[in-house]
């Protein structure tokens, strides 16, 4: 009986070894990358050439151009990438940390909640890249459990063949040109744009909310899904503020951002679980992700300090109307971002539709 006793504990602990505060191990220290980036690309040859990203996004695709450039630049490395909703993908790394199968190795998620979370359990590797201290600090881990590695932001947007001029302001969004033109993404589907709605209402009332609904707004599921339909030649859906296509959209494609109103910026967390079956392979994608190779040509706003907004466009630093250190605040706290959720649902219903990974949209 003791026996048995003894084995299932050591069988269990060896299992959820680390769900629990780590503090007092006082073994947070992380490692701090000394290799240049070809030498960090041997080590992951050697260790097998394969790298298991799950990254945060609404279209499948998302990732492609990432895996592209990746591989091209690492000729016999794999990047095995997998785009989901990151509140679907953050579940799914939990239940990997639970029954102690991890085979994710790297993880970029608009959830950054869960990486202080995640750290707290011992899940994750402490880890320097080479650009580390080129973040902006606000957007870093002291010791490197997790960083930015991309800054997403809503902008507005509009097809220039259907609308005379974009709009400037929120206040804009309820002029009668745009009544059945307006496509948004549900925000009770995505906490970033709950966070839109939120910083949209804090500021403009309850009955900017009202005039929007009677303008008669597609309410879709996904931040891609209206600029796929904004783009489409044959729609009548014209005008959003629930997406991003970058900084320099191609035509017709207008964007604006508001300079009274707030907008939604944030930078993606990205973090090495610690059990990782492929540690070289993703300090290989992470330090690619921060070089500045990659963050200059990526055409948004970069995570590090030393690499300038693109043309025409400050430092989001700079800007009034965007606090990209907001984001994780919102985030963290659940229970006011049910309450909002669940107002939401009230108003416009429950997302309709399948998911925008699994339609044609
Ligand atoms: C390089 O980093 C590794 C891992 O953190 C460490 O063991 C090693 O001592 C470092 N080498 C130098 C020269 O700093
Ligand atoms: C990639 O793999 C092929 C086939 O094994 C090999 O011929 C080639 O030298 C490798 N390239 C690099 C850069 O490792
Ligand atoms: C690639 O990723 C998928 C999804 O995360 C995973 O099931 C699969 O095992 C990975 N493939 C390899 C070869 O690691
Ligand atoms: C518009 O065109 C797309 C293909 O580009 C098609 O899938 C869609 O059904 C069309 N929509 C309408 C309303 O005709």
């Amino acid at each position: 009986m003791f026996k048995l006793h003894t084995l299932c504990c050591a069988a269990l602990s060896a299992w959820v070894a680390s769900a629990y505060d780590v503090t007092l191990g006082f073994n947070g220290a992380p490692q701090i990358e000394n290799r240049t980036i070809d030498e960090i690309y041997e080590a992951a040859l050697a260790e097998g050439g394969i790298v298991t990203l799950w990254h945060g996004g609404d279209e499948t695709n998302q990732q492609d151009s990432l895996k592209q450039a990746f591989e091209a630049r690492f000729p016999n490395i794999t990047l095995n990438v997998t785009v989901d909703v990151s509140k679907y993908h953050d579940g799914n790394i939990d239940r990997q940390l639970a029954t102690g199968g991890v085979y994710v190795d790297s993880v970029i998620l608009q959830t950054l909640h869960d990486y202080p979370r995640w750290d707290d359990e011992g899940a994750l590797l402490h880890y320097i890249p080479l650009d580390f201290f080129n973040i902006q600090p606000s957007f870093r881990d002291l010791r490197g459990a997790w960083y930015g590695v991309a800054v997403f932001a809503w902008s507005f947007l509009w097809n220039e063949n259907r609308v005379s001029e974009g709009p400037k302001e929120f206040d804009d969004f309820l002029r009668p040109e745009y009544k059945d033109k307006l496509v948004l993404t549900y925000p009770n589907d995505d906490d970033a744009v709950l966070y839109a709605f939120d910083l949209i209402m804090q500021q403009y009332g309850y009955e900017w909310f009202e005039k929007l609904l009677a303008q008669n707004p597609r309410w879709v599921r996904g931040t891609g899904t209206p600029v796929t339909l904004l783009s489409q030649s044959n729609g009548t859906s014209s005008v959003t503020f629930t997406s991003s296509a970058g900084l320099a959209p191609t035509s017709p494609i207008g964007i604006a951002f508001p300079t009274k109103g707030q907008f939604v910026s944030w930078a993606q967390r990205a973090a090495i679980l610690k059990d990782s079956p492929h540690p070289e392979g993703a300090k290989l994608l992470h330090n690619y992700i921060l070089s500045e190779e990659y963050q200059a040509q990526n055409g948004g706003w970069s995570v590090r300090k030393d690499i300038p907004a693109p043309e025409g466009y400050q430092d989001l630093a700079d800007i009034p109307s965007s606090n990209p250190n907001g984001f994780e605040g919102f985030m963290a706290d659940r229970e006011r971002a049910e309450r909002l959720r669940l107002f939401f649902e009230d108003k416009i219903g429950t997302p309709q539709g399948l998911s925008s990974l699994k339609d044609d949209l």
